[in-house]
């Protein structure tokens, strides 16, 4: 199994999702309000705002973890907000979430966290016989390769770092094979050090295998230098959308009006530095 193969294979394909007029509420609160745009294959796209802006539920919007009011979410044509069942269970997979928390299973084995992303691919049979096939071991093994968590494999979820969880629940959505990893707020937790590594191993996930990123970023600067893309929200509504370039100063202060003087004070940290990896699949069976 090759996942690279795959998915650059259709990175040129335009327009991959295409959010129209999305609008999400809570009783009357619009959390998001008449959200639209598009977004093209294989980019990282970073979504900023001040807290309460609506950037979290855009993403579990997109996942389908919360229904909207109205709007659609179209993904390669398909109508993802009409999902039901079987189908929606499989645009969840194809629509990986990373969560600030980790959101790992604490008593169990990193290898087996990372294996619970194949849950959505396997047949109900085979999930309830709780053997996980060879091709799947090794699929687990090889995504922790790429963020050097392999060694920790047997160890428990719960007596690793922060930086580390999220390196494993990276993975573990890495082997979902999914078209889209809409990540939120991934860093919030983590210190600067596991920052940088924890948003490396995003962008080796875009570059490397080209699977197109949607990133809630708290940090501006951190926003401007990962992200090919910026989309500011305020109050619900998409209030900026265009290249990291085209955020002037003015912008980013009006989007986060008083915080502004915090939030784009810091100098521009750096991009990391995308290594070159070998290809998933063909680690572990070395
Ligand atoms: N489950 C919920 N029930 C009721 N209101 C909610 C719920 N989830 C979010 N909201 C409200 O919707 C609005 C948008 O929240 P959201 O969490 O999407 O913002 P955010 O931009 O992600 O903020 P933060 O940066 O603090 O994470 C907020 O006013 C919030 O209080
Ligand atoms: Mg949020």
């Amino acid at each position: 199994m090759n996942l690279e193969e795959d998915h650059l294979a259709l990175i040129r394909e335009p327009r991959m999702l295409v959010v129209e007029g999305l609008t999400c509420r809570f009783g009357a609160k619009a959390a998001v309000d008449n959200a639209s745009f598009s977004i093209s294959r294989g980019g990282f796209v970073g979504v900023i705002g001040r807290s309460g802006a609506g950037k979290s539920t855009l993403l579990r919007t997109i996942n389908r973890l919360v229904a909207p009011a109205e709007g659609r979410v179209r993904f390669e044509g398909t109508d993802v907000t009409a999902l039901r069942g079987k189908e929606l269970r499989q645009w969840r997979a194809r629509a990986a979430m990373i969560f600030q928390q980790f959101n790992l299973v604490g008593r169990l084995d990193v290898l087996t966290n990372v294996l619970m992303g194949r849950l959505a691919a396997m047949p109900a049979w085979r999930s309830l016989t709780q053997v996980w096939p060879e091709s799947d071991r090794a699929l687990a093994m090889s995504a922790l390769e790429q963020f050097d968590m392999a060694s920790f494999a047997a160890q428990r979820a719960d007596q690793l770092s922060g930086g580390q969880q999220q390196r494993v629940a990276i993975a573990r959505a890495l082997v979902q094979q999914p078209d889209l990893i809409l990540a939120d707020e991934p860093i919030a937790s983590l210190d600067p050090r596991n920052t940088k590594i924890v948003m490396d191993a995003l962008l080796r996930i875009n570059k490397h295998f080209g699977i197109t990123v949607i990133c809630n970023l708290h940090s501006l600067d951190l926003a401007r230098s990962c992200c090919d893309r910026l989309i500011g929200m305020a109050a619900g509504r998409v209030v900026f959308d265009g290249a990291p370039s085209m955020l002037t100063d003015q912008i980013a202060r009006e989007l986060y009006d008083l915080e502004a003087a915090e939030v784009i004070g810091g100098t521009v940290a750096p991009a990391p530095e995308v290594a070159a990896i070998p290809a998933l699949g063909t680690a572990a069976a070395a």
